[in-house]
């Protein structure tokens, strides 16, 4: 982007057009398809799309095949309508409460929230920009009182600054940014920590809560592991490789075993601007991350994120941040073990023998998906001798093989190509490198992964691949089978023997995403799934205590689905298996993150994030939506409705756990 060209961010589907790319080629595993054929998924959902009616699905015939248990679903709640509108919508008998919205308060000092006279200061003190991931931090082992820690991953401007937005000839263009501007949205990037207490049946914040913190893209921050200290990540303002300034694009997320808050940083490409030297080392591993991008204007004013100037400020992001949230002035710590990628998120479980295990998905189409074990073991017994085993482990890529195995690739310098041949003279250099470590192995080119699940409940996995439209015929593979891949799909993994750290599985589709009455979709969902039950794009998901799936999608849309994104219940097990219900969904332009049920199942979080965003294809709105129109547009426009990004609280309503 230059000057004059100013960006008009949409929602993350767009952001993952994909500037980076993967240029290998890593099986698409044409060949192997035959050979797949006899696996049952592949073989119904290819005869489902190409000769059998569209009334019958894959799904039923799989049942019919395996005879599998007669269970009933998992979940009980009344279906909400698909549909679209400007307001949530959640189950009846439930509550769905606004509990904090981007600007609120979050010390006993915060500003109030005054969107026409922002300032980078007032940020720092309030509740950021486009909630993402929603993780709690129980105090006293207590469902009812904790820390939530909420990552923002992004900034709208155009739905974020009164006046910035000019139309002309139809089309909207935002204002060049000035420094404020700049510096407002990186105080409103980065995560919140916050204590909040349910009372009386609803949460509320805790606004003097001495853990409460905001971090941002100017909190400082300590490279740890391989990479700390290594050339490649020193720059102009920091000599030593160690010292950071800030995260950004913090999408999914995780809670340690150990209570701590792990952030990924995802789009890093769209922060850095200018354009590297012709004779500079890094270009093979920038274009690898599509950077720079600059979809963002911070370059200039921050010189860091100018690569002209600074050209290894941007191998500094890209990592895993982990927060100990017991210390609201520790730094937190960018641990470099775990990989360099777009990190969508990092959840975790202790394995068999008490290494813990984090799943991590690179969300780019044709991109990978790996696991970290840790090196020592988890301590249930004592926190602080946990505090640093993201340091110390072995970083894995899948490959998905066409029998139904995925088996796991240890990304170790020094071992198969990962030598000084090919450019790795350390483990530092492959850690920045993730991405070509992954070709060179022979990694599954996925449709892009997003959220990563373990279930400690029934010992499986679960991948959120969210689209491909790019996936030719000649690339479908066994694990990716669709080409033009517009809606999605989810994996299930089960390791071998049921160890999380085991270097080896099994894998199988549990549904294909899309609108199964259309054959040419070649959608999977059970034939018990309604009208409102099927959905596109998975994105972030989340396992209760009693094991059951809740998937949150990101780009649902009038035009492609004709509905809003939501949250569903996807039962796994028995007859119900792959039947997906609608819980809540969310107004119109909003992309659904979270989620997050609570250990008592009586509070199920979500993040509702960039509301309003590209109206402009909801019959009725007429054009993009920007900040002046909101009030506008919506008469009753009013605080409790959610047109800011905003954390939701659903309860049921005289309490109970939910979905039962
Ligand atoms: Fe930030 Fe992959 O979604
Ligand atoms: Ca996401
Ligand atoms: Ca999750």
């Amino acid at each position: 982007m230059n000057d004059q060209t100013p960006v008009f961010r949409t929602s993350q589907l767009e952001e993952n057009d994909g500037p980076g790319h993967n240029p290998t080629d890593n099986p698409t595993m044409g060949e192997l398809i035959a050979a797949r054929f006899s696996r049952r998924g592949f073989l119904k959902g290819s005869l489902a799309v190409s000769a059998i009616a569209a009334t019958v699905s894959p799904m039923a015939l799989m049942l019919a095949d395996d005879a599998r248990a007669e269970t009933k679903s998992a979940f009980s709640f009344e279906e909400v309508e698909a549909g679209i509108d400007e307001k949530h919508h959640v189950a009846a008998g439930y509550d769905a409460d606004v509990l904090l919205r981007w600007g609120d308060g979050i010390f006993g000092d915060s500003p109030e929230f005054d969107p026409r006279n922002q300032t980078p200061e007032s940020q720092a003190k309030q509740f950021g920009y486009n909630n993402d991931y929603v993780g709690y931090i129980p105090i006293d082992g207590s469902s009812e009182h904790g820390l939530l820690v909420v990552n923002h991953e992004y900034t709208n401007e155009h739905l974020m600054f009164p006046g910035i937005v000019k139309v002309a000839e139809g089309k909207i263009e935002v204002a060049p940014a000035d420094k404020k501007r700049v510096d407002i949205e990186m105080a409103a990037h980065g995560g919140t920590i916050v204590e909040i207490k349910k009372t009386g049946g609803k949460w509320q914040v805790v606004k003097d809560g001495k853990l409460n913190r905001r971090i941002t893209a100017n909190t400082e921050m300590q490279l740890s592991g391989p990479v700390a200290g290594h050339d490649r990540v020193k720059t102009n303002a920091d000599s030593s490789g160690r010292k950071v300034f800030g995260t950004i694009n913090n999408c999914a997320g995780g809670v340690t075993p150990w209570g701590t808050y792990v952030m990924a940083e995802e789009n890093i490409h769209g922060y850095f601007t200018g354009e590297l030297a012709a004779d500079s080392k890094e270009a093979a591993n920038y274009k690898r991350l599509g950077l720079p991008e600059g979809s963002y204007e911070w370059g200039k004013f921050h010189d860091r994120f100018d690569v002209s100037k600074d050209p290894n400020e941007a191998n500094r992001f890209g990592w895993i941040v982990e927060v100990d949230v017991n210390d609201p002035v520790s730094v937190p710590k960018k641990r470099t073990s775990m990989g360099r990628f777009k990190h969508e998120g990092a959840e975790s479980i202790v394995s068999k023998d008490g290494r813990v295990v984090f799943y991590l998905g690179d969300d780019e189409r044709f991109d990978y998906v790996y696991k970290f074990v840790t090196t020592g073991k988890f301590n249930p017994d004592d926190r602080a001798a946990n505090l640093d085993l993201l340091d110390e482990g072995t970083l894995y890529v899948a490959k998905f093989e066409a029998d139904g195995t995925v088996n796991w690739l240890p990304i170790v310098h020094g071992t198969g190509p990962l030598t000084a041949e090919n450019g790795f003279a350390s483990q530092a250099d492959v850690l920045i490198e993730t991405r070509r470590a992954g070709d060179l192995l022979g990694a599954t080119k996925m449709d892009r992964p997003e959220d990563i699940q373990p279930n400690g409940v029934n010992g499986k996995v679960y991948v959120m691949l969210t689209n491909n439209t790019k996936r030719k015929d000649d690339q479908i593979d066994a694990v990716n089978p669709r080409a033009k891949n517009a809606f999605g799909h989810i994996v299930e993994i089960a390791e071998a023997d049921g160890d999380f750290a085991a270097t080896k599985g099994k894998w199988e589709i549990l549904l294909k995403c899309g609108d199964p009455s259309i054959a040419d979709v070649g959608a999977s969902f059970s034939t018990e799934t309604t009208k409102n039950g099927w959905f596109g794009m998975p994105d972030n998901c989340s396992v209760d205590a009693d094991g059951r799936l809740w998937v949150s999608t990101d780009g649902n849309s009038p035009k492609d689905t004709g509905r809003t994104d939501g949250l569903w219940a996807v039962d796994t097990e028995g007859a119900a298996r792959a039947t997906s219900k609608l819980f809540f969904r969310v107004p119109i332009g909003a992309e659904m993150c979270g989620p997050l049920m609570l250990p008592d199942m009586a509070t199920m979080m979500v993040a509702v994030q960039h509301p309003a965003d590209g109206g402009e294809d909801w019959e009725g709105f007429g054009r993009p939506s920007y900040y002046e129109d909101l009030s506008t547009r919506w008469p009753d426009f009013k605080d409790d409705m959610p047109v800011r990004p905003s954390v939701v609280a659903i309860t049921k309503k005289g309490g109970g756990k939910i979905g039962v």
